[in-house]
């Protein structure tokens, strides 16, 4: 399976000390296990920015930087070994583990932090910490940084800043390498294979989870682990809930179903949307509606490149739906009046995309100093404009309420504009059409 190299969170780790301030110390928490019910435990899952700095796998774990250090500048507190605790739950790295296959410097029990954290952070001026997302941890810290100031008179000197760990972090994390996007096309080429899947099985009849189903196969045959958001399967109206998560409807003739399905491989998540007829053939106003999302997509992608700037697509998507909703006649009036109205935003009330990573809805400013960000190599985000008809909108004719599109895509920017990473699912009208006809012809 496509992994991010070893080397690469070496690499990573040097590049945050490099911008850390000289005499400073940065401490990262792993995630906690979170509990699903009494002895059950949520499959787990490490916290990103953890991740990206150490590839290493296990909760009860802290990663500390001190750039400088002279007995090794990377130190991670993690779980001893315990032969008993491993037959149960499975093997630990422990800290020979820690340092020969994780590259750490330095390893101590996470059960002795409290004993040796104080010591690595008396002295430093500065803490860099991911302040404020996890009110446990901070307590901790601020536990740690008390030891020290207990000790003032007898000359310990305690950090005097403190600051959040996300600005550098995350600005790093928003600039995939070579490598990110290996494994971010990998994960877009299964959660492809797995909406292929779907269209393939779907029938009038099936619930909106017999797709799920289809979906988690491939996702997992693929070697996720996991989806990277919960999978949304809404037939019918019930594509007009952006977040539907219920699942188990009936899958009806004549409905579209959309589905926003996509897995995470080595932490890395894909995100893609496609909005198929239950049986294979769109009727005139779903193709109506298909095709206009499609062309404002279309339009988004034109407008990513280098040097393009955050919100060209999505106004893109704007001027496209608000022109192609006055051809239909679902809004009336002037095309550049109604943008400026948000006239669209009663069938498009969402925007065109996102930043995405190891979060599914990424790290990473939208804005620098005010103004939208300029997008630069290696940038990876989605494109997915979407109009939903309420079916209670009693403005518009009744044959298109209920009706729910949304067409997403992952890409990365490249030196020539931008590669699409999850191309694998067909798209258009004909081209769905066709694959969904070719499968009720396999299987009659
Ligand atoms: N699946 C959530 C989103 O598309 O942003
Ligand atoms: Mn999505
Ligand atoms: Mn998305």
């Amino acid at each position: 399976m496509i992994q991010i190299p070893k080397s690469e969170y070496a690499r990573r780790r040097k590049a945050l000390m490099a911008q850390m301030v000289p005499n400073s110390i940065a401490i990262l928490p792993a995630a906690a296990v979170a509990i699903r019910n009494r002895d059950v435990e949520h499959v787990y899952r490490q916290d990103s920015d953890f991740q990206y700095l150490s590839g290493f796998p296990e909760p009860e774990a802290v990663i500390v930087l001190i750039p400088g250090r002279e007995y090794g500048e990377y130190v991670l507190f993690c779980r001893e070994r315990n032969p008993a605790r491993e037959l149960w739950d499975g093997l630990r790295a422990g800290q020979e583990g820690a340092m020969r296959d994780f590259g750490a410097d330095d390893a101590f029990p996470i059960s002795d932090i409290d004993d040796i954290l104080p010591g690595l952070i008396e002295g430093r001026d500065r803490v860099y910490s991911a302040m404020g997302s996890n009110p446990e941890f901070d307590r901790h810290v601020m536990d740690w940084i008390n030891v020290i100031r207990s000790k003032a008179h007898l000359g310990a000197q305690p950090p005097n800043e403190f600051v959040a760990l996300d600005h550098l972090l995350h600005d790093m994390r928003l600039y995939k390498s070579a490598a990110e996007v290996k494994v971010m096309r990998s994960a877009a080429e299964i959660s492809a294979r797995a909406h292929v899947r779907a269209m393939q099985a779907s029938r009038a009849g099936l619930h909106e989870f017999s797709l799920e189903a289809e979906l988690d196969y491939e996702f997992r045959k693929g070697g996720a682990k996991m989806a990277a958001y919960g999978s949304i399967v809404a037939s019918g109206r019930n594509a007009c809930i952006l977040h539907y998560q219920e699942n188990d409807a009936v899958l009806k003739d004549g409905d579209l179903v959309l589905i926003d399905a996509g897995c995470e491989i080595d932490c890395y998540a894909s995100d893609i949307t496609r909005t198929f007829p239950v049986s294979g053939k769109f009727s005139p106003e779903q193709k109506a509606i298909y095709e206009l999302v499609l062309d404002s997509q279309e339009a988004a992608f034109a407008l990513i490149g280098p040097g393009k700037h955050w919100n060209q697509a999505h106004e893109a998507t704007v001027r496209v739906i608000t022109t192609g909703l006055v051809d239909l006649g679902l809004l009336q009036g002037d095309v550049d009046a109604l943008i400026v109205g948000e006239a669209y935003k009663a069938f498009y009330m969402h925007r065109a995309g996102h930043w995405l990573g190891m979060d599914v809805h990424d790290v990473g400013d939208y804005k620098v100093g005010g103004e939208w960000r300029v997008l630069e190599v290696g940038m990876t985000l989605t494109v997915e404009p979407g109009i939903y008809i309420a079916p209670d909108n009693q403005s518009v004719a009744k044959k298109w309420r209920g009706i729910g599109v949304r067409i997403e895509d992952d890409v990365v920017v490249t030196k020539q504009g931008c590669e699409v990473l999850s191309g694998g699912v067909p798209k258009t009208v004909a081209a769905i059409e066709a694959l969904m006809a070719a499968a009720r012809a396999e299987a009659a």
